[in-house]
């Protein structure tokens, strides 16, 4: 890295990583040890060639892509592009500490300059106006209606994707303690930036499209594996079906009434008594469960929390106190004993890569009685008994790397167990791709694990909100996310699951969930008029299987989301910018949610291209807005002219052997294009 001219105190070096890949560490003399990232994937750096010019007052250092300046005695900067246009400036004496050492600088906003990513989070797209933090937090029923202020959730990716006059740029502050960015709430021209602890870590790349700024911060923090294909079918969940009998049932009623599904869901009643790993008396014989589930197409995911039941008999506990596996509480004073659904209990210090590896190895008793997934949960971690719910903020981990304070690291608690789950799969199922699904995480948690969005409400402000929360998230990083179909507290109404569904058909993961207590969610719940809605909009996604395929094949090569904004492909069409309830699936598929009750049409704005109704085939010149109809049994889509998608045939619901046939549907244009990535699906 290169040194940087700085204040007395104060150490900053600079480092090119690519043209237009920079970062920028500022640090205190005699700071303290700062935790290994968590976030950035550690790889050879290529050379890259750079001009360093020193002067008086500071450094400049160019690429073939941009230049920064850095003023050495206020610690002022800013990064331009080629031609000399600002990416990133920033106000008053900053970067700098406060007189607790806590980091901080600010950043100007321009005119018309918009903000997203930032991973989950409530509200519109644009984050601008707002504020974020980023400490995640186990929060029931993250709804405006429940939560109005609500600035942070469950995953925290502190990366904001910028754009100025359609000129896009990237800002990633990797510091996985709490951090609060106040983006022109305050004062409308600034973007304020503080944390907790630790120091100023950045990484800033340069667009100029949000195409090849996610593809930069992809490739800092890694891309997605390839998830099984099964992932992309159905997933069926409750809040729990409490016994094998109740399972097995369930199975046998998708079949019979000719319903995909390719997973069902185990929460927290599998267990005995809440002891992770174990199996409880309303799973009598779950091998023979997942067996007969398995000849049926139909998988079996595991919920796993990391609380580990404070039971001095329970063998889990043991094993983890021998290797002295939990996380101390403050002072070193042994281990720090919470509460979660388990009563009294022990948190797996994830940090800790040994850990990992036993948390892993653990998982085998699951495996061994044909569990197929892992599901991660309640891993911020939550921690009922504290008036943060969360670990103490002097609790210590052990990190591989030396002993650090849980403020400092909490927000790598959940990645750190999504790894270890699946790292464990990838030991214990060799040749196949792990299935591993969490609730919280930090940058490059797409590395390990598909994201979902936590306990939503059913309510429809909760369904208008899920289209920009999963955007966001696929900007920033993360492109493999869904939500709970119909929201998961409370009951949705026959009309709101059926939208729900509509509109979760083209996310990535699609797993209808409802609560304890809380009516039956199943397809065929509501009556034969609404099963056959679900029927034919969970055939038109089995249809559009091998398309999505493609897209996260492309997602696991590139990082480029298989949900987009208008915005991704339409950058210079205002509307396309603003649009906040609507998407992109790939570059040909554009959908327009309905997002309200009792709603026969709803508004399409088709940016500038010329689109064909799906349903119809009807052509529609695009720079305007078109009104689709929406009765119940439609959701409007539009496919780009010159769109290629590849439709497997209508199928009945246990995958047919010749699953891998697909129609090649061209819609009429001058230009297009298709990934067509084939494998066996495991
Ligand atoms: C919280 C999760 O968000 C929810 O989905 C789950 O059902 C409960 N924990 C119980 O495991």
């Amino acid at each position: 890295m290169i040194p940087l001219p700085a204040p007395n105190g104060i150490h900053a070096r600079f480092a090119v990583l690519a043209p237009d890949v920079f970062r920028l560490r500022v640090g205190r003399e005699n700071g303290p040890a700062t935790p290994p990232s968590g976030a950035v994937v550690d790889r050879p750096a290529p050379e890259v060639s750079a001009t360093v010019r020193r002067s008086r007052t500071g450094i400049r250092i160019s690429t073939a892509s941009g230049e920064f300046h850095w003023n050495g005695r206020t610690c002022a900067w800013e990064l331009m592009d080629r031609r000399g246009l600002v990416a990133f400036r920033s106000r008053g004496g900053s970067p700098g500490f406060d007189h607790e050492g806590r980091p901080g600088f600010a950043l100007e906003l321009a005119d018309r300059e918009a903000l997203f990513g930032m991973g989950e989070g409530t509200g519109i797209l644009d984050r601008r106006g707002t504020v974020r933090e980023f400490w995640n937090i186990d929060v029931l029923g993250h709804a405006p209606a429940i939560h109005p202020a609500l600035s942070s959730l469950y995953v925290a990716i502190p990366f904001a994707l910028s754009l100025r006059d359609g000129r896009a740029a990237g800002l990633f502050w990797d510091n996985p303690g709490r951090q609060r960015w106040d983006l022109g709430a305050t004062d409308p021209r600034l973007w304020d930036l503080r944390a907790g602890t630790g120091i100023i870590d950045l990484f800033l790349i340069l667009g100029p499209t949000v195409e090849s700024v996610v593809r930069g911060y992809s490739r800092l923090t890694g891309t997605m594996p390839m998830p099984p294909e099964w992932a992309l079918g159905y997933h069926q969940s409750r809040y729990s079906y409490e016994t094998q009998a109740r399972v097995e049932a369930v199975a046998r009623e998708f079949r019979r009434r000719d319903l995909p599904c390719d997973a069902l869901y185990l929460d927290i009643h599998h267990m005995d008594g809440y002891r992770v790993f174990t199996v409880g008396k309303g799973f009598p014989d779950l091998p023979a469960m997942t067996r007969r589930l398995a000849r049926n197409g139909i998988r079996t995911v595991a919920i796993v929390d990391p609380g580990v039941k404070d039971d001095p008999r329970f063998p889990v506990l043991r094993r983890g106190r021998r290797r002295k596996a939990f996380v101390e509480a403050p002072g070193g004073t042994g281990d720090h004993v919470g509460r979660v659904w388990p009563g009294a209990s022990r948190f797996p210090d994830f940090l800790d890569p040994a850990v990992r590896t036993w948390w892993g190895d653990e998982q085998r008793a699951l495996l061994d009685q044909g569990i197929d997934g892992i599901w991660n949960d309640m891993n911020e971690p939550a921690d009922f008994d504290r008036p943060d719910k969360t670990l103490p903020p002097e609790a210590r981990h052990h990190t591989g790397d030396g002993v650090h304070l849980h403020a400092a690291v909490h927000n790598l608690y959940g990645q750190a167990m999504a790894q270890a789950s699946r790292d464990g799969l990838l030991r214990h199922r060799p040749g196949q791709r792990p299935f591993v699904v969490t609730r919280a995480g930090y940058a490059g948690i797409q590395r390990h694990a598909i994201v979902w969005t936590g306990d939503t409400s059913s309510h429809w402000e909760h369904l208008r909100e899920a289209v920009p929360m999963l955007l966001n998230l696929s900007l920033s990083g993360v492109p493999f996310c869904g939500g709970d179909v119909g929201g998961f507290l409370g009951n949705a109404s026959a009309e709101l699951f059926v939208r729900w569904l509509q509109f979760a058909a083209f996310t990535p993961f699609l797993r209808n969930r409802s609560t304890l207590g809380a009516r039956d969610q199943e397809p065929w719940a509501d009556g034969p008029e609404v099963e056959a809605v679900a029927r034919e909009t969970l055939r038109l996604r089995y249809q559009l299987i091998p398309y999505l395929y493609g897209l996260v094949r492309q997602a696991a090569d590139t990082g480029e989301p298989v949900m987009r904004p208008l915005r991704w492909h339409h950058a210079n069409d205002p509307v396309a910018v603003a649009c906040n309830t609507q998407f992109l699936v790939g570059r040909d598929l554009l959908v327009a949610p309905v997002l309200e009750p009792g709603c026969p049409s709803r508004s399409v704005y088709l940016p500038n291209d010329v689109w064909y109704e799906f349903w119809t085939g009807e052509r529609r010149v695009g720079g305007r807005p078109v009104l689709a109809d929406t009765p119940l049994d439609r959701i409007p889509i539009y496919v780009r002219a010159g769109g290629l998608l590849p439709l497997a045939p209508v199928r009945n619901s246990t995958r047919e052997p010749d699953g891998h046939t697909v129609a090649l549907h061209l819609w009429q244009g001058h230009e297009g294009s298709l990934n067509r990535y084939e494998a066996d699906g495991e």
